[in-house]
């Protein structure tokens, strides 16, 4: 594993030394090196330099070029404008570079980052007996790209799936189990279709009991004591609303082709035995206090209607624990015990004052500080085509599980236009359907920049042409293709070549991978990630129209064409990897 030393690295620091050589009193200067239009890159620095320096930008900007040697790396270094540098590589620089990206396996000479520490992600976590919904896949599929993300720049990740599995609905839930029994069929019996259905039979049944007997409700008011204060046979019979639930999470999950661990299944629950505890810190060291029976955190800054202050409750006046008691020892359990240096929640937008207020708790305690900081990354809503919130005709909220159908039988139907012409087989045909359309609904999403709501619409996200996960995966494919039709011809770098303009532009946008993904990590931003791939694709398509590549000139440019195909097709398999995305071979 070697990380390679990309050229805007390397001619950023040929540009720092020779700025701070012309102009020793700037220290180690920023040249804000940009790849620009009119060169590969200009450096925009010496402007705002020169002015502190009271000295003519022009001419600092000449005397800076007098101290630039040109050869390897630079092929021209201009003044241009007021002050701008305009900087051209070798075309040798760039093939070379690419020839150690190229040498560096999977890690396409992508750096490790230095800093990498812990983060602790929390996301993808639906609630025990209730249908998932597509605010849910979001977090799921943001999650697992930023999950694939981190870990690819050496970060160690570990997962938090905060489901939703505890609270006053499993009085109702378990009485109801209780008193009819068989209602439920044993987690290992069923599917996860199965076990949804079961769920919401029993999740409706047992509503209507309760809204409709005053006794009943008495008797599911008790069994939620009962639960919290751990009498097995409640505990078992919750476990049973568990254990099913995650039958039908684990096939959504799998629907999406995504890896979720059991042991990184931790819910609410998982943090019963802490509460007790956080309510007692949170209250010795005055972060919380006592009101109207309540134990509560209030907030100068968060306030509600009529200007009144907006609390955190910890602690309900009847002793009951909520949502905030288990996250904030959810926090300390993965500060303390997990020892994460980041704690990354992947939650619906509309959440976002409750963890503001949660984080905030947090820093009172000292829980969280400078080293050890928390963000939400908090989504938009999911829009239907018509730009309003998803819904079915009906009204109601559209199951995940159909959404996901529909889109692998849509995907389906345009990889079998072309399966005779690729030559698929009818598993094949399947098995493409399924990466193509699963991948549209991820790209959908993972496109668009996570605050943003964002529409949720069948037709755009499996067409060919535009910013869609199939355009990258064709793309992809077709790479493969010709380099499989290249047959004995293998793709080898030629430093000695010059290139073409196509050429250049796409090896160029290749080298700059590792730096595309420190950014988009650092800013938890996988829709950059996106933008980079779509962009990789269109200016390969720009390269192909332009360059023929096994009809070209000379064996060695064959040979150096394949070789920028070959590293074009590895650079879009890896960043659609990291978004969670496969890129079949044939398509
Ligand atoms: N289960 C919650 C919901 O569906 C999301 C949990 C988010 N994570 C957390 N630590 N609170 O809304």
């Amino acid at each position: 594993m070697a990380s390679v030393t990309s050229l805007t690295a390397s001619v950023h620091q040929r540009l720092a030394d020779a700025l701070s050589a012309a102009l020793p009193e700037a220290g180690s200067a920023d040249p804000l090196l940009r790849r620009s239009d009119r060169a590969d890159f200009q450096a925009n620095g010496i402007l705002a330099l020169a002015k502190k320096a009271k000295a003519n930008p022009r001419e600092l900007a000449t005397q800076v070029v007098e101290r630039i040697t040109k050869g390897d790396l630079l092929a021209d270094v201009e003044v241009s404008g007021p002050g701008f540098l305009n900087v051209t590589v070798t075309d040798k620089a760039i093939v070379e570079t690419l020839a150690a990206r190229a040498a560096d396996g999977d890690r396409l000479g992508v750096p490790l980052n230095a800093a990498a520490g812990t983060t602790v992600i929390d996301y993808a976590q639906p609630n025990v007996a209730k249908e998932m919904h597509v605010g849910h896949l979001r977090s799921a599929v943001i999650g697992d790209a930023l999950r694939h993300m981190l870990d690819f720049t050496g970060e160690k990740t570990i997962g938090r799936h905060h489901i939703g599995d505890w609270g006053t609905q499993f009085g109702m839930l378990i009485q109801y189990l209780i008193e009819n029994p068989d209602q439920l069929a044993p987690a290992a019996d069923v599917d996860g279709e199965q076990a949804m259905s079961n769920l919401n039979r029993v999740y409706k049944a047992s509503r209507a009991v309760f809204d409709a007997d005053e006794d009943f409700k008495e008797r599911a008011r008790k069994r939620v004591v009962a639960l919290q204060s751990g009498d097995k046979e409640t505990l078992d019979l919750w476990q049973r609303f568990v254990d099913e639930s995650k039958v039908y999470f684990y096939s959504v999950f799998e629907k999406l082709d995504m890896e979720v661990r059991d042991d990184e299944i931790v819910g609410e629950s998982a943090y019963n035995d802490m509460m007790p505890e956080t309510a007692r810190l949170l209250e010795e060291s005055g972060v919380a206090v006592r009101s109207e029976g309540a134990l509560v955190v209030f907030f100068d800054e968060i306030r509600g209607k009529d200007d009144q202050p907006v609390p955190l409750i910890v602690q309900k006046a009847d002793g009951g624990f909520g949502y905030a008691a288990s996250d904030l020892s959810a926090i300390r359990d993965r500060v303390l015990d997990l020892h994460a240096s980041t704690l990354l929640y992947v939650v619906d937008v509309r959440q976002s004052l409750h963890f503001k207020m949660v984080f905030e708790a947090a820093r009172r305690m000292g829980w969280l500080s400078d080293d050890v900081t928390a963000h939400n990354m908090g989504y938009g809503t999911v829009l239907g085509a018509d730009g309003k919130p998803f819904k079915t005709r009906a009204g109601e909220t559209v199951k995940l599980e159909d959404l996901l159908d529909e889109a692998v039988e849509r995907a389906t139907a345009v990889v079998r236009e072309k399966a005779e012409k690729v030559g698929l087989s009818e598993e094949e045909i399947v098995e493409n359907g399924r990466y193509v359309g699963i991948g549209a609904v991820k790209y959908a999403d993972l496109s668009t920049s996570a605050n943003r709501d964002y529409k949720f619409d069948l037709d755009q996200m499996v067409s060919l042409n535009g910013d869609t996960s199939v355009y990258l995966q064709y793309a992809y494919a077709r790479i493969k293709s010709i380099l499989r039709k290249a047959g004995d011809t293998r793709p080898a770098a030629h430093p000695e070549l010059e290139l073409a303009p196509a050429e250049r532009a796409l090896g160029l946008h290749l080298d700059a991978f590792g730096e595309l993904i420190a950014d988009a990590t650092a800013e938890y931003a996988p829709h950059k990630l996106a933008a980079y791939l779509y962009q990789l694709a269109s200016l390969y398509t720009t390269f192909y129209d332009q360059c023929p590549v096994l009809k070209a000139e000379t064996p060695a440019q064959v040979e150096n064409r394949l070789f920028l195909c070959d590293i074009t097709a590895r650079t879009l398999h890896k960043g659609m990897a990291l978004l969670g995305i496969r890129t079949p071979e044939r398509l």
